[in-house]
């Protein structure tokens, strides 16, 4: 019988509080696996290992209530769903139901489909939105305001995805983060850390500072944070589903919160949202399948067009992380963000040409444009790109039957907007920043102007992130994913390229250096800790090198053991309170 390693069993008091009475819940279901099997890796002490069922994410509390649902007898949509809701609770950075994101799933028969719940813009919305009262941009309105504020689509896009393909009772999903936020849990180190941080950029809204400190002093680690008022909100989605969100008392709480800020949002909008299942993007890399989330996210079409590049060259010869190898990723990076920004937005609203930007003919047409050995400088009639914000989160769930599921959900910022809606207790994002500033505003600032992602009303404003599935004849092989803003895209094709071309174990996978080119500003970004060596070298080539102090990603990701079929999670240990949990 397969061994469970005895220092991962149950590590923390974590469980004592809020699992106790989950766990009542779950054993009611038919099919229980005994409490001992339950396999847990904190962030660093990754992977866990287990036979049956897998969840990583960026808590390990809510790695937890995926595990617990999947023991429970649900399956990886289930636990995706339980999971998103118990990270509203115990990840408020990037955690949400005031957010939106995108969900790839992949069935045992190995057909696959995916969830889009990005949020729209408001019926109110158009091009020149973001300008102040004299025409000027302003990047306070754009990311900064009620106004940038998109309508949320995570409770809509759980429930479809549920109704769809779930097999546990919405309520049984719904109920472990009410319970979260109703009565609490230890504050977590690294949560405490970054609420301290973010307290004093809180000051303007009173529901904010009420929510995450205690009468505007911060938690300390330990100490039992409980979220009452998102408690009551969640318990209207578990008894209402999305009725409970998209009308009724928090709607009527959005609105009166937006009508007192100057935001756009409105009962009809709330009511319109709709999340929409779509047919993922795939490509093939060495004998690979990589299944991935078409546009509005530029994700999967940007990995697959760079592995299409990369797929001409020996990477292996050249040595993981070496000068020589970041050098061709830089290039392929640069090329796929020229067509990102040229081409890819919302599809509902622009003709987005898919199928040309993943086809290997036209990515031998682009690596032909690589010289091995020098940068090629992006051209100035190439845009730049605006920044974007190091908040969002990944999560990976695989259950016993290998049905797999991998969700990037986002508030945008950190913790979003920072307001909570007043009453309601959960944080609205600021997603309508990522919509283009202002139509033909294109400066070295990092703004672009071009036509395809400009706000117009009920649109999705044009995303990163991308939730990616890899399969090889037939079988799953991993779940991986990441936050990032446009880094995203470039993390997840380096845990491709580790798995693939260089045979790394998930963690290795996971935690090996990574890099970052967005063809605009022209410079690779290398994350703290990387190569200064490979650095220099690089800067040889003809390439700017930033070595920045920061990470690159929270990459929670599942690989499957070819041999054994054993799930492997890997929790990023760049995400101090993540976890990953199966049994
Ligand atoms: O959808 C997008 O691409 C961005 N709003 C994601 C932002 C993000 O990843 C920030 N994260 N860490």
């Amino acid at each position: 019988m397969y061994q469970v390693p005895k220092r991962k069993v149950f590590r923390t008091g974590l469980s004592l509080l809020v699992l106790g009475a989950m766990l009542t819940a779950c054993s009611q279901q038919a099919g229980v696996i005994n409490d001992s099997e339950v396999v847990v890796a904190p962030a660093g002490e990754g992977p866990a290992r287990a036979p049956r069922g897998m969840v990583a994410s960026a808590t390990e509390i809510s790695s937890r209530v995926g595990d617990e649902i999947l023991r429970a007898g649900g399956n990886a949509v289930d636990a995706a769903i339980a999971t998103g809701f118990a990270l509203a609770v115990t990840y408020p950075q990037a955690g949400n139901i005031g957010g939106g994101g995108f969900m790839v799933i992949r069935f045992p028969d190995g057909t696959a489909t995916t969830f889009d719940f990005r949020e729209k813009a408001p019926l109110a919305a158009h091009p020149e939105m973001f300008l102040d009262e004299k025409g000027n941009y302003s990047s306070e309105i754009h990311h900064n305001s009620h106004i940038a504020v998109g309508v949320p689509g995570t409770v809509a896009g759980f429930e479809q995805a549920h109704k769809k393909y779930g097999s546990l009772p919405w309520e049984q999903l719904v109920e472990p983060a009410v319970r979260l936020a109703e009565e609490g849990f230890p504050m977590m180190p690294y949560l405490a850390r970054s609420l301290k941080g973010v307290l004093p950029r809180m000051e303007k809204y009173p529901a904010s500072i009420a929510a995450f400190s205690k009468d505007g002093v911060p938690y300390e680690e330990g100490e039992l944070f409980r979220q009452p008022d998102l408690g009551r909100t969640l318990a209207r989605i578990r008894d209402e589903g999305r009725d409970g969100f998209y009308k009724g008392e928090t709607a009527r709480l959005i609105v009166e919160e937006m009508e007192r800020h100057g935001g756009l949002i409105t009962y009809e909008d709330l009511e319109k949202y709709e999340a929409v299942e779509r047919e993922p993007v795939r490509g093939t890399y060495r004998g690979y399948d990589i299944i991935g989330m078409p546009p509005p996210s530029s994700g999967g079409v940007a990995v697959i067009q760079m592995l299409n590049i990369l797929e001409g060259y020996d990477l292996k010869a050249m040595g993981h992380n070496s000068p020589e190898y970041l050098h061709h990723l830089a290039e392929a990076m640069r090329l796929a963000f020229r067509d990102r920004a040229r081409h890819i937005a919302d599809p509902d609203f622009e003709d987005v040409p898919v199928a040309k930007l993943i086809d290997k003919d036209y990515a031998a047409e682009l690596r032909s444009q690589i010289d091995p050995n020098r940068a090629t400088p992006s051209r100035v009639e190439d845009v730049s790109l605006a920044h974007e914000s190091m908040e969002t989160t990944h999560y990976s769930v695989v259950d016993k039957d290998g049905m797999a599921v991998a969700v990037t959900y986002t508030l945008e910022a950190s913790y979003g907007m920072k307001a909570v809606v007043d009453g309601a207790g959960f944080l609205l994002n600021n997603e309508m920043g990522d919509f283009n500033g202002k139509p033909g505003l294109t400066n070295e600032r990092g703004l672009i102007g071009t036509q395809p992602n400009l706000a117009r009303p009920e649109k999705r404003m044009l995303s990163s992130m991308s939730p990616t599935i890899l399969a090889k004849d037939g079988k799953l092989v991993a779940v991986i994913g990441t936050p990032g803003g446009r880094t995203i895209i470039n993390t997840v094709l380096q845990l491709a390229l580790n798995i693939i071309d260089f045979d790394m174990s998930i963690q290795r996978a996971v935690n090996a250096k990574r890099i970052h080119h967005q063809w605009f500003p022209d410079r690779i970004s290398m994350e703290a800790g990387s190569d200064s060596v490979a650095a220099e070298a690089l800067r040889s080539m003809g390439h700017t090198v930033n070595l920045v102090g920061t990470t690159q990603g929270r990459a929670h990701s599942i690989m499957i053991d070819p041999e054994t079929g054993v799930r492997i999670g890997a929790p990023d240990p760049r995400d101090a309170d993540a976890g990953a949990v199966g049994h």
